[in-house]
């Protein structure tokens, strides 16, 4: 009997010290490092570069860059919701320079990557937001090929490319930077009905974490998130 109530009594000390050092560790994280950080100080970043810029989490992001004061190059489809979502950043932040591209970042062969490289070769893109994707839902074999790897090019292969080129130009340059991928929490489990999804999720988190570890000594971060 004691040593049950010993037991209890070591699990609820060790319950406590767990919650506390979460605590004492939000609250640190909390006070040194406030969100959302500074990317223009902490990168001394003048533009960003945000794929999927038009909408959802990508316009969001769009939105903050901007109000730090950072101006924001985005790429995405080639539809009206592109210059809508230009035109209305442009009027809430009319000090900035936004900038907008629309292209298939599913293209097969990357020509959109061509056009990237020359509209944005006298602009000093210091943040990569690798953030465009989209899920298709159904069986895989059912599936045309040809959409699938579409699906591939759009959340993956675009990531690749546009990375090689501008982590590329920030090691040129020598400059400190960060790259950030939009992977997702179905990354980690099995994903029946969107297979696509959740491989091409799984290389972004495996890429982007062993990308971050070849390229922070010249001073670039690497950051993978994983919205549920
Ligand atoms: N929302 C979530 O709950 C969630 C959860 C986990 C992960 N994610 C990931 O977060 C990212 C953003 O998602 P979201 O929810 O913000 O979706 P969203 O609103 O649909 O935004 C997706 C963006 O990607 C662009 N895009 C799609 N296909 C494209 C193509 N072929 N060529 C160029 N651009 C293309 C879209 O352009 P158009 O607007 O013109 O179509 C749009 O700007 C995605 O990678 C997604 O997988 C989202």
């Amino acid at each position: 009997m004691d040593l049950i109530r010993l037991a209890l009594f070591v699990c609820g000390v060790l319950f406590l010290i767990s919650w506390i050092s979460y605590i004492l560790h939000y609250l640190f994280h909390a006070w040194v490092t406030p969100t959302p950080r500074d990317l223009k100080k902490l990168y001394n970043a003048e533009w960003a570069l945000v794929t999927g810029g038009s909408s959802g989490i990508g316009l969001a992001l769009c939105d903050i860059l901007c109000s730090q004061g950072i101006n924001v190059f985005i790429v995405a489809k080639d539809d009206p919701l592109i210059g809508q979502s230009t035109k209305e950043l442009k009027k809430k932040y009319p000090d900035r320079d936004i900038r907008a591209l629309g292209v298939d970042l599913g293209d097969r062969n990357g020509g959109y990557l061509s056009k990237i490289e020359k509209q944005t070769r006298n602009l000093r893109i210091n943040l990569i937001f690798n953030n465009a994707g989209y899920i298709r839902v159904g069986l895989f074999p059912d599936d045309p090929l040809d959409a699938a790897l579409h699906n591939m090019g759009v959340n993956v292969t675009s990531s690749l490319r546009i990375t090689h080129l501008f982590a590329n130009r920030l090691l040129d340059r020598g400059e400190k930077g960060a790259i950030c991928f939009t992977s997702s929490s179905s990354c980690f489990i099995p994903s029946p009905m969107t297979a696509m999804y959740g491989a091409t999720k799984a290389f972004l988190t495996h890429f982007a974490t062993s990308l971050a570890a070849e390229v922070r000594p010249s001073g670039i971060q690497v950051l993978v998130i994983h919205p549920s």
